[in-house]
């Protein structure tokens, strides 16, 4: 990932993606779940509304593969066709591992195959660079940090903000890997972008001096990446950094005033934050916008039977039809049973009915300080759903197109990052890592000294 092909600067690439990312907002510069209260519909574009209301799964297919009838509304093709200039480039990372993990140890799936697909990255990384001690910033139970040492033999240092996640760690690794114990050590601190003095004390207390330090983070969360990023910048001794970023939207939010939110870190380079501040971004790269750059659960949307899209659309749709209720209402929710799930729905407006079911099941409504009666609030739900029942088609095509441009907009968040690197005389690249069918947290940002 990197400037896309089509920009010979990375300032033509900012301004491009922000006149874009202004004049589609209405794609994603809302909650999802707030999409009626919001009238979001209200705003599409006309000549597409009008286009889409009849539009088959067979047409939206279609059209993302570049194949447009005589139907399809020529500001619609401007618009798919103009996605293609800021398409990034990607770098893939293709090794992976076979990775056994301690039997019952709790590692998902998906947790395995990222550690699988991280750790061939870090070992050619610190290898190209000579490092002999890994910190794993964020090490949570320090899964990565063991494999690191487990595999490559690595001396590793977790650091971890969690007194509980810290404890958890020794504890597995009493249990699991009581042969690492001199050299995977961790230790609790909360990282900011000033820690450097901090974490090389901890080095030295831990593993006297190391030479060559290799600075990773998996699951590095909202800001604790971009402090990551100022630690490697500032810490001499680091040579090398691989991490990967999620969480986008959890970044600290300094000022929220007149649906304009002002981020502690994003954009976090000086180019991005001069080219934002030519624009009113912060009307439309707001938290929503940075929900759609981490969320890649749709990826493979385009590859699903009409009845699997349907179903989804369908979920995303009940749940605004809710959402739209308690606010018209005015109803205060408290969970009753958290064990309930919400159910996945089917097709057709029984499962509308099961849905209302679950929530009655799930939650107490109160309003106005009484208990809702059951009745009441089925009522309330069905006469909306009634009112939006054809506007599955809407959903169903918003799912898509945010799912299409969610690339992009993650691309735009990691460039920051890669030009808050350049800032301080560092060259940083961007690999995807992971399988999107397996683990959502795909990319990981690849910086040397
Ligand atoms: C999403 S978890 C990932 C844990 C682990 N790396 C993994 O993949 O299993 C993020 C971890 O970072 C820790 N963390 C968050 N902010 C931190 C900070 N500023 N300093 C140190 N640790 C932090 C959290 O406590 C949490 O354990």
């Amino acid at each position: 990932m990197a400037i896309p092909k089509s920009f010979e600067t990375c300032n033509d690439y900012i301004q491009e993606m922000l006149l874009f990312l202004e004049k589609y907002q209405w794609l994603y510069n809302y909650r999802n779940t707030h999409i009626l209260v919001e009238k979001q519909f209200s705003i599409i574009a006309i000549p597409w509304k009008d286009y889409i209301l009849n539009l088959s799964q067979e047409d939206l297919q279609n059209i993302f593969m570049g194949k447009f009838d005589h139907k399809v509304p020529s500001s619609l093709i401007h618009f798919l066709k103009s996605l293609e200039a800021f398409e990034p480039e990607l770098k893939l990372s293709t090794v992976k591992l076979d990775f056994v993990c301690p039997h019952n140890s709790g590692l998902s799936k998906k947790k395995i195959h990222e550690i699988q697909s991280l750790a061939p990255l870090i070992e050619q990384t610190c290898q190209a660079y000579q490092c002999d001690l890994i910190v794993d910033i964020g090490s949570g139970l320090g899964y990565l940090s063991h494999f690191l040492y487990s595999k490559y033999n690595y001396k590793v240092l977790g650091l971890e903000a969690s007194e509980e996640f810290l404890h958890a760690a020794y504890r597995h690794q009493e249990k699991y890997h009581p042969a690492s114990r001199g050299c995977v050590k961790f230790c609790r601190i909360y990282i900011k972008d000033d820690s450097c003095e901090d974490v090389e004390r901890l080095i030295e207390e831990h593993f006297n001096k190391a030479e060559n330090i290799c600075i990773t983070g998996l699951h590095a969360c909202a800001d604790l990446s971009i402090d990551i990023l100022h630690l490697f910048a500032k810490m001499k001794s680091a040579k090398a950094l691989v991490v990967m970023p999620c969480c986008y939207h959890r970044i600290q939010c300094k000022v929220e005033s007149n649906r304009c939110e002002y981020f502690k870190n994003f954009p976090s380079s000086l180019v991005f934050k001069e080219e934002f501040h030519k624009h009113e971004f912060y009307r439309f790269i707001r938290r929503p916008f940075l929900r759609l750059a981490c969320q890649r659960r749709n990826f493979n949307i385009f590859n699903l039977s009409e009845e699997e899209s349907n179903c989804q659309a369908r979920s995303w749709m009940f749940r605004a039809i809710f959402q739209a209720v308690v606010e018209e209402e005015k109803y205060c929710i408290r969970v009753k049973s958290s064990l309930e799930k919400l159910k996945s729905v089917s097709n057709d407006d029984d499962a509308f009915l099961e849905y209302v079911c679950t929530l009655q099941n799930k939650f107490v409504f109160e309003q106005a300080g009484s208990i809702c009666n059951a009745e009441v609030f089925t009522e309330k739900m069905w006469k909306k759903y009634l009112e939006n029942q054809n506007n599955l088609i809407l959903f169903k095509f918003l799912m898509a197109f945010q799912a299409r441009i969610q690339n992009m907009c993650e691309n735009f968040v990691l460039m920051d990052r890669v030009q808050l690197l350049k800032q301080n005389g560092l060259t940083c690249d961007i690999r995807k890592v992971t399988d999107d069918f397996v683990s959502p947290r795909c990319f990981a940002l690849v910086c040397v000294r």
